[in-house]
């Protein structure tokens, strides 16, 4: 099939170079046109494990191209993806003025029946007012498909050839059948649904998670009052199988640009139709306390943090990725440096992007670390990169000031040989 994506952000990007894997004819459509320049010579402006190879590939056999044009994208295609953004607005609400534009600049573009098929998370209603913003400006026909997209960052291509389910919201058999077929050689697991209850479904499945993930940080916090371990309790919860092991991580809570996104879009979702979601808020509170207990563990083990010098592994909201969007540490070394604290970090690849966020000088940018532990008066991991797992821990305890390490992710077995060289706290779990 002939698809036009329009946004290459992560979604549209991923979706673009693996659906022209599968052997489509896929074309991407960005405004920024250095964008566009950079991926036309088969640079990414991401890190995502597999993408770039992916996408030299399909350079090489001309299944992927990519254009600043919407107008002859749209025109070429079978099928247009709508893989914008859709960032939160001060309040909370997903804002769809990118939608609204690339929904305009389609139905500009008509010339023949197509599938629109979004794949951008919007509010409920938002395809209904995709169809109307592409209705008053064409006579052609066409069907809005929600299809949400559920891959998660750092394992994106993995996930989106392995889906658990696609879902495909529509009322309409002939464009269903469109979108089914073209998903075919990805899964059988492909649920035909209303485009409302597709909407909510990407929403209620990230919810669901987010709330997972706060249940056992909260979990893990009496854990620690009353001396149980949360990853113990985590494997016997897990092995039921009603509840099942994923997402019983406890840590310093989520971060990325979804799960906080998302979970405040559905707080307001419910707003706008007077239902108050009270245990989403509660999850939302959750996850910001959990990130305020690296804080708290560090006042309560190195004292006063002004002067001091605080070593930091990990900034990236997660592995296997550059993204530092809503990460917890932004906020952590933020509080530090607002505290008067001196920072070194390190991360093996989002260095660049946390810059751009936020920087200092008080924070040191380590290239390993080991040297990042330099002289430290404590050192906290807040990102689980497998390279922390493999650095020699003796040789860091003698590098630092002081060995305190506050594993933020459960990374280390609290019972290991190199371990007992550190007073060591981690989430949930003995000291
Ligand atoms: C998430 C969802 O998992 C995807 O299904 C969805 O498509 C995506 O959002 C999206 O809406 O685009 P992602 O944000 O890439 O994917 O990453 P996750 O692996 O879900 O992790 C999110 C956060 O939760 C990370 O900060 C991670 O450290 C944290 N987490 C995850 C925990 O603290 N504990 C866990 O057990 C699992």
């Amino acid at each position: 099939m002939r698809l036009a994506v329009i946004g290459t952000g992560y979604v549209g990007l991923v979706t673009g170079v693996c659906f022209s894997e599968l052997g489509n004819e896929v074309i991407c459509v960005d405004k920024d046109m250095e964008k566009i320049n950079k991926l036309r010579q088969g640079e990414i402006p991401i890190y995502e494990p597999g993408l770039q190879e992916m996408l030299w590939s399909n350079l090489d056999t001309g299944s992927i191209a990519f254009t600043t044009n919407t107008t002859e994208a749209v025109r070429n295609a079978d099928i247009v993806v709508l893989a914008v953004g859709t960032p939160s607005l001060p309040n909370g609400e997903a804002d769809l003025s990118y939608i609204e534009e690339a929904a305009s600049a389609i139905g500009e573009a008509l010339n023949g029946y197509k599938v629109i098929m979004t794949k951008s998370t919007v509010p409920v209603g938002t395809n209904g007012k995709i169809e109307s913003w592409i209705y008053d400006r064409t006579s052609h026909p066409f069907h809005v498909v929600s299809v949400p997209e559920f891959l998660r960052e750092g394992s994106a291509i993995r996930d989106t050839f392995n889906p658990d389910r696609i879902v495909v919201g529509t009322d309409n058999e002939r464009a269903a059948k469109i979108v089914v077929e073209l998903h075919r050689p990805l899964t059988d697991r492909i649920l035909v649904t209303d485009v409302r209850s597709a909407e909510m479904i990407k929403y209620a499945s990230n919810a669901y998670l987010a709330t997972r993930i706060s249940f056992i940080n909260e979990i893990a916090n009496i854990c620690e009052k009353v001396g149980a371990d949360v990853s113990q309790v985590a494997q016997g919860m897990g092995q039921d199988k009603r509840i099942g092991p994923a997402f019983l991580n406890a840590g310093i809570g989520y971060g990325g640009s979804c799960f906080p996104k998302d979970t405040k879009a559905l707080i307001q979702i419910a707003g706008n139709v007077d239902y108050n979601f009270k245990l989403l808020k509660s999850v939302v509170e959750v996850n910001r306390d959990q990130r305020n207990n690296v804080l708290r563990k560090l006042h309560d083990f190195v004292g006063d943090l002004k002067g001091r010098t605080i070593a930091i592994w990990g900034l990236a909201f997660k592995p296997n990725t550059d993204d530092v969007r809503e990460a917890p540490s932004l906020d952590i070394i933020e509080e530090l440096v607002a505290e008067g604290a001196f920072v070194r970090a390190y991360d093996p690849v989002a260095t660049a992007n946390f810059r751009r966020l936020f920087d200092h000088s008080s924070i040191i940018w380590c290239d390993s670390a080991v040297s990042a532990a330099e002289n430290a008066d404590a050192l906290c991991l807040l990102t689980e990169w497998r390279e922390f797992a493999e650095v020699d821990l003796s040789q860091v305890a003698k590098g630092m000031k002081e060995p305190v390490l506050f594993d933020g992710r459960n990374v280390f077995n609290q019972q290991s040989k190199e371990i007992a060289a550190f007073k060591y706290y981690s989430v949930g779990r003995p000291q």
